[in-house]
Order: structure tokens, then sequence, then C-alpha cells
């Protein structure tokens, strides 16, 4: 059976998703329906993601995004020919949610059951949105995760280094925490660096002359709390200033290293001489409109196409999951119900990350 209608599910951290993609006659992959329920609202009271609320919603939530995402492609579950779900890594009672919907759906209308690699999907966006060729180089930055990818197929994977510590995304969700913004903390630091002063304050620029792609977050975080910390012996309080320039100072040098080692990792990509080099971007911190913009001029001093997704395809959803599915689908087999979850599951299982202190799970 030709397959052409891919039901996804995306259940691993705090964000359940059901989509449904199209693969026409010759190929093209056609988005009919994306359907994200964020969990915000439950988490914010306890400052991060808690896993056993996060997993309880997944439950919960599931069903209804299947139904959502069937009724705004007009289908019917008789419609789809196979269901694909994000089998890790994440956290473990997210992705056994998803797992168990998978299976269910899989076994009662006899269609083939795909389990994913959640950062696959974010790998292979670039694929279904701008059809990016092979191979091309890949910055996965998110609350979990932070790598460099050459994605050489849609099942190979080679990490040129990543994250020694925390992750972009948590550093950017802690440091709001500490100089009194909201969370999720990206797009509030985001909004408050615009209006400070990047130079008040110097942070440091950390493993910046380390001839490596790997990178550290979390020893700027702690200057920035130490910074904090002087203000307020000083003053009392932080005054808005305060947090503007807190929050530009911050974003600056996260800004800095991930361009910096952007450079280097392009340096490492173009020595395969690719017949068309492109520099692509994933995860919910490529949604930081100062970053875009330094990854974009080291593309193009680099003569590299800079592909950034659209913001709905940055962070994460299930058409990407879906997607990746319809692509390994031409290079292997469905899997069978001893599908397992698995919160770690590097990419590259010659270079596993290093093991960080991370909030969310699994730095793979
Ligand atoms: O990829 P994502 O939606 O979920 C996972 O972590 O898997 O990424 C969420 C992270 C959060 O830490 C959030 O603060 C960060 O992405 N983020 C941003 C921005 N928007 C979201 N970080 C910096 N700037 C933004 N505009
Ligand atoms: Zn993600």
């Amino acid at each position: 059976m030709t397959v052409r209608t891919i039901l996804g599910l995306e259940s691993s951290c705090d964000d359940t998703a059901a989509a449904i993609v199209h693969i026409d006659e010759t190929g093209n992959a056609t988005v009919l329906s994306s359907v994200v329920m964020g969990q915000n609202d439950l988490h914010a009271a306890f400052g991060g993601v808690v896993p056993e609320i996060a997993a309880r919603a997944h439950a919960e939530k599931l069903d209804l995004c299947v139904e959502q995402a069937l009724i705004e492609a007009e289908l019917t579950l008789r419609d789809v020919d196979a269901v694909a779900v994000t089998a890790g890594p994440g956290l473990i009672g997210g992705v056994v949610s998803g797992v168990m919907c998978a299976k269910g759906l899989s076994a009662a209308l006899g269609i083939p059951l795909y389990g994913v690699n959640h950062l696959a999907g974010h790998a292979l966006t670039p694929r279904l949105t701008d059809g990016a060729a092979y191979p091309y180089l890949m910055l996965l930055v998110s609350g979990g995760h932070c790598q460099f990818l050459i994605v050489h197929s849609a099942q190979s994977f080679q990490r040129l280094g990543g994250t020694i510590d925390d992750a972009p995304g948590e550093a950017f969700d802690k440091v709001a925490r500490l100089i009194g913004l909201s969370q999720p903390g990206g797009p509030a630091i985001e909004a408050a660096a615009l209006q400070g002063d990047p130079a008040r304050f110097s942070f440091p620029r950390p493993l910046l002359n380390r001839d490596s792609c790997d990178m550290s977050f979390s020893g700027l975080k702690t200057a920035v709390l130490r910074q904090r910390d002087t203000l307020l012996d000083d003053d009392g309080a932080l005054t808005q200033r305060d947090q503007a320039d807190l929050a530009a100072g911050f974003q600056a040098a996260v800004v800095d290293v991930l361009a910096a080692k952007t450079r280097r990792a392009l340096c490492e990509y173009l020595a395969l001489s690719p017949d068309e080099p492109s520099l692509c971007v994933a995860g919910g911190v490529a949604a930081n409109m100062a970053i875009r913009t330094a990854l974009e001029s080291v593309s193009n001093h680099n003569r590299t196409r800079f592909l950034p997704p659209p913001l709905s395809l940055c962070t994460d959803n299930a058409a990407m999951i879906a997607y990746a599915a319809a692509e390994q689908m031409m290079i292997r087999g469905p899997d069978d119900m001893a599908l397992s979850a698995r919160p770690r599951w590097p990419l590259d299982q010659s270079q596993p990350a290093m093991l960080g202190s991370g909030k969310k799970g699994a730095k793979a």
C-alpha cells in the first residue's frame, strides 16, 4: 500500500500535538493540519515543567488533538494510512502517553506504526519547509537541546558539538526568573532586551576560544545572578532599566556564542563541499530575532543559504514527526508493538551528548 496520509503525534515535553501530513504522487509533502495544545498555564505556578502534570495533560489532550487535526484536515480516521509518534528523547511519562495512543490507533485501524526521534523531527523540518538538499548544517536550539548536526539523510546525523551543560532556552528561562520577567523566558527577555543597553554589563562568552563546537551557558546564567545581586545590594530592587539592561547583556552574550560556534561548525560542514550549502535552525530559541539576524549574517559571509523555519514549525509540533516518518519509510520498515519510549536517544550514536543537569531532561 502506498502511504499518502500520515497522522503525527508529539508529547515529549509540554506541548501536546497532532498533525496530518499528505504526500502526493511526486513525493511532495503538504501539512493539512497541525494542532498544538500548550500547557504553560498548568506549569506556571511551579516555575518549570512538572513531568507528572505534563504526562497527565498529554494523556487527556492527545485524543482532542487528533480529533481537531482530523477536522481541520477535513478527514476521518479511515483516511489515515500510517501513524507516526515521538518515541523519545523527552520526559518519559509524556512520551509513553504518545506511544500508547499511537499503538492503539495502529492496532485499531490496521495501519503501520513509526516511532520517530523528536530531534530527527526538528532536524528534518528544512526538508519539509524548503526542500533543503542533503547534506545541510542544522543548529538545534531549544529549551532542552543545543547541538550542531550535519544532516546526511533522514537516518544519518553527524553531531559536531553542543552544550555541555544548560540548553540556551533553559538559560533564557532561568535568567528571566532571576530578573523578575515572566515565563517562558525567551520571548520575555527578547522583548525586554529591545529597550536595554547590551554594553552596560559585561557577561562572559564561555568556551569561545576553545577549538570545538561545544558550548556552555550555565556560567553565563551565574554571572547574571551575581550582577543582579550586586544591583539588589546597592539599590534594594531592580528598576525596569536594570531588567532591560540585564536582559540585553545576557542575550548579546548568547548571540555571540551561537554566532562564533556557528562559524566554526560551518567550516567543518563546508569542508564536505556540499552542492547547495545551507544553514538551518530549529527549536524554540530559533524564534529569537537577534539570534536569527546574527546567524543569517554568518551564513551570508560564508555564501551559505540560511533557512529558518516559520515560527509554528520552529517550536514543538507534530507535523515534523509525521514528515520525518514519511522520509524514513523510504529507507526502513515500520515499528511493531514492541516500540518503547526512550527518555534519552542521541541522534548520532557515535557522539552522544554530555549529560547536563537541565530541567527538561535529555541533552541528546
Ligand atoms: O522547542 P521548544 O518549543 O521546546 C523544547 O524545549 O523542546 O523551545 C522552548 C524554549 C523555551 O525555553 C523558550 O524560552 C525558548 O524556547 N524560546 C525563546 C524564544 N521563544 C521561545 N528563546 C529566546 N527567544 C525567543 N523569542
Ligand atoms: Zn523540541
